[in-house]
C-alpha cells in the first residue's frame, strides 16, 4: 500500500514506517522534527513539514498517490499536557482537523489514528474494552478523545474508512539494535530506567509505592513497539471506506514499576539507583487493555511484548547509543 505517516519520525511512527517498508509497502514520513528524529527514517522517505501546512500536506498526498494516512503526529506526555494544555488542544485537535481536511482535498479515504488509553475512565473494570467508559483526567486524554470524535464525524459524513488504535504503554526497541526510543525530554518509564542504567540520569524516581497493587507501584500493559507496528499494518490492510473501527493495542497483561526495575537490573547486569517519590499527577494505579477485538478481527498477536524482550531490546539500543540519535555512530 502507499501510505503517509504523519509523525513518522517519532518513536512509534518511525518503528511503524520501518516495519511497513520492510514488508514491501511504499511509505513516507511527514514530520516537522519537533520531537522526532531524522535518523530514525531512511533519508528519501522523510518529508520535513508541519501538519498545519495543509497545502503542503495535500500536495504530498497527491504527489505520492497516497491511499491511506496513519496519523501519529501529536503531543503525547501526560505531565506536559497538565502544564501546557493550549499546545495539546492545538496540535492534537486542530492538527488532526488539518490532516482530515488535507485528506478530503486530496481524496484520500483511509485513516488510522494513534490514540491512547488516557481516554478511558480509570475507575472502569480492567481490562478495558473499546466501549468501556470514557473519562479523561488530563488534557492529553481530553484532546485525543476530541480528536477521535472529529475523525468519526468526518468518517460518517464523508465516507472515510477509519480505525482508531488506543495504545497502552509502547516500549522496546527494534530487535536489530539500530533504532530505539529517544526523546529530548523523556518522561516514560523504560527509557528513564535505562538512562539511569547508563549513568545519564543519577537516579530513577518511582512515583508512589502506596497504590492498591500487589507491590504498591503502578501496573501498566507494556506492548513492544514492533508488535504495535504489526497491528497498524493488519488494521490498515483490512480497512475499507465506510469502516469505523476502534481497537485497544496492549497485551492484556500488566507489570509493576518495580518489576520493570528488577528486569532492567537483571538484563543490564547492574544496580539501578532508585528511590520512591510522591505520586505523579494524573497517573492511574492500573491500566490494562483487552486486545480481544483486535485479535479476533485482524488475527494480530503480540510476539515480542514479554518483559524480557522489551527491556533487553531497549537496553541494547540505549547501551549502544549514548546521547540517542544525535550521539549515535550513524550521526557522527
Ligand atoms: N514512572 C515512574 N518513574 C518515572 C516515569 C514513570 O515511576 O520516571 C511510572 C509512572 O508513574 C507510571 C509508569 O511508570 O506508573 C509508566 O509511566 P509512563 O510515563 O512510562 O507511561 P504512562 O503510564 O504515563 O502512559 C500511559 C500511556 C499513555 C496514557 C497514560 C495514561 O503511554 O498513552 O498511560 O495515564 F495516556
Amino acid at each position: 500500500m502507499r501510505l503517509l505517516l504523519t509523525g513518522g519520525a517519532g518513536y512509534v511512527g518511525s518503528a511503524c514506517l520501518r516495519w511497513l517498508l520492510a514488508r514491501g509497502h511504499e511509505v513516507w514520513a511527514f514530520d516537522d522534527l519537533s520531537s522526532g528524529n531524522a535518523a530514525a527514517v531512511p533519508g528519501d522517505r522523510l518529508i520535513v513539514a508541519d501538519i498545519f501546512d495543509r497545502a503542503a500536506l495535500a500536495r504530498v498526498l497527491r504527489r505520492h498517490r497516497i491511499e491511506g494516512v496513519v496519523h501519529f503526529a501529536a503531543l503525547a506526555s501526560v505531565p506536559e499536557s497538565l502544564r501546557d494544555p493550549a499546545s495539546y488542544w492545538r496540535v492534537n485537535v486542530q492538527g488532526t482537523r488539518e490532516v482530515l481536511d488535507a485528506m478530503r482535498e486530496a481524496e484520500v479515504s483511509l485513516l488510522v489514528f494513534s490514540s491512547t488509553a488516557a481516554v478511558y475512565d480509570f475507575d472502569a473494570a480492567m481490562p478495558l474494552e473499546a466501549d468501556s467508559a470514557k473519562r479523561p483526567r488530563v488534557p492529553y486524554g481530553e484532546s485525543k478523545l476530541a480528536a477521535e470524535r472529529q475523525i468519526l464525524d468526518y468518517a460518517r459524513a464523508y465516507g472515510l474508512g477509519v480505525a482508531i488504535l488506543r495504545y497502552f504503554n509502547a516500549a522496546g526497541a527494534d530487535l536489530d539494535g539500530r533504532h530505539g526510543e529517544w526523546r529530548r525530554h523523556e518522561t516514560h518509564l523504560v527509557p528513564r530506567i535505562l538512562r539511569t542504567a547508563t549513568g545519564e540520569l543519577e537516579e530513577l524516581l518511582i512515583f508512589g509505592d502506596d497504590w492498591a497493587t500487589p507491590d504498591g507501584t503502578c501496573l501498566r500493559d507494556y506492548v513492544h513497539v514492533r508488535d504495535l507496528a504489526a497491528a497498524h499494518e493488519r488494521v490498515i490492510l483490512g480497512l475499507e471506506p465506510g469502516d469505523r473501527r476502534t481497537y485497544n493495542v496492549g497485551t492484556g497483561h500488566a507489570h509493576s514499576v518495580r518489576e520493570l526495575v528488577a528486569m532492567a537490573e537483571r538484563v543490564c547486569g547492574r544496580a539501578i539507583p532508585h528511590r520512591v517519590a510522591p505520586r505523579r499527577d494524573g497517573d492511574p494505579a492500573i491500566l490494562i487493555a483487552s486486545p480481544r477485538a483486535l485479535m479476533a478481527e485482524t488475527g494480530w498477536r503480540p510476539e515480542c511484548s514479554d518483559l524480557e524482550t522489551i527491556v533487553s531490546s531497549a537496553w541494547r539500543w540505549h547501551r549502544d547509543h549514548p546521547g540517542g540519535y544525535e550521539g549515535s555512530p550513524g550521526r557522527r
